[in-house]
């Protein structure tokens, strides 16, 4: 049997416009009110969020969200998904809410402090699979600006003779990068510090990742509200014309590479050919190119041709 309630009622906090009247007392009940909350906020898929921030908030299986829908439940359960569903409603991305992101089919605790992994990088993830495809001895990879640590991290997951060193000048990243090697239990070859790009390092490298902030500085505020309002902005910002890092980082490349090192280096739609012909003024050569999944030419690859 089911009850008809107002409670839980979003609109009375502003985040919706109408009283949703909904029958709230089983699992199928709670996701279908949590899907029509999300719905009204312009969410793209809200029923599969719903399902899943109900799924994180009772501590069940997306699998138990589908084969037991006709679970009653009680007020301290519905207590538990409400303010999920709010913070989602308020635009909040799901992977704050979650302290979590899947990338290269690992899990990376995220958080205010640092950009959530996008799918989009994992191409630079393969391109540095394809350098490190002959197993070696050693090798060692530098990742600049690395936030969550998800490139260098994900590079060591698959071949345990890289080690490496992440910097990023933000300390709260930082440590979210070591919380992350410590996770994945690679942190006795991931080492993590606060630096202005590669500025402080004085070793040399088999080869550097980097991604960048790219975004154009008047566009940010335009972007999804996921990302305009709660990604940090020295994550995203890349100045007036997108380019400015790459023009910071450019001349220190062939410094901190071993002579023909490579860099996978990501870069924003459109931008690409500028950033060649950025780095060939300092050594590099462009080695190949390499889209995403929805075909933006998103990682550049060069090799150090005079290693300073
Ligand atoms: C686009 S995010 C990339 C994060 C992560 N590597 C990834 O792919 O998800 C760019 C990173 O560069 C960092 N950053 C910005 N300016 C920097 C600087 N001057 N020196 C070092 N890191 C910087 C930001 O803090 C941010 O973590």
């Amino acid at each position: 049997m089911t009850k008809q309630t107002n409670w839980p009622n979003l609109a009375d906090e502003g985040h919706i416009s109408e009283t949703d009247s909904i029958s709230l007392v089983d699992l199928a009940g709670l996701i279908d009110w949590a899907g029509i909350v999300l719905g009204k906020t312009g969410l793209e898929n809200p029923r599969h969020e719903a399902r899943l921030l109900v799924s994180y908030g009772l501590g069940i299986t997306i699998e138990q969200t589908l084969y037991d829908q006709s679970r009653q439940l009680a007020e301290a359960e519905f207590a538990c998904v409400l303010p999920l569903i709010r913070r989602r409603s308020d635009r909040e991305p799901l992977a704050h809410i979650t302290g979590i992101r899947e990338f290269w089919s690992l899990e990376f605790g995220v958080g205010v402090d640092c950009l959530i992994p996008r799918p989009d990088s994992e191409c630079i993830v393969e391109s540095a699979l394809d350098i490190l495809r002959y197993p070696k001895s050693e090798a060692h990879v530098l990742d600049l600006g690395t936030g969550s640590g998800c490139l260098l991290l994900s590079v060591m997951h698959e071949r345990s003779y890289v080690s490496g060193i992440g910097v990023d000048c933000s300390y709260e990243a930082v440590c979210r990068a070591r919380d992350n090697s410590r996770r994945l239990k690679l942190n006795e070859r991931a080492n993590f510090m606060v630096g202005q790009w590669g500025a402080a390092l004085e070793r040399r490298f088999d080869l550097i990742l980097c991604n960048p902030p790219y975004a154009r500085a008047q566009e940010i505020n335009g972007l999804m509200p996921e990302v305009s309002c709660y990604e940090p902005h020295l994550a995203l910002d890349g100045g007036a014309d997108g380019l400015s890092c790459y023009r910071k980082i450019a001349p220190q490349l062939s410094r901190l590479l071993i002579p023909r090192g490579m860099v996978c280096i990501e870069v924003g739609l459109g931008q690409a050919d500028s950033v060649v012909r950025l780095f060939s003024k300092y050594g590099l050569g462009l080695h190949a190119r390499r889209t995403d999944l929805g075909g933006v030419e998103r990682c550049l690859v060069f090799v150090c041709l005079s290693s300073v």
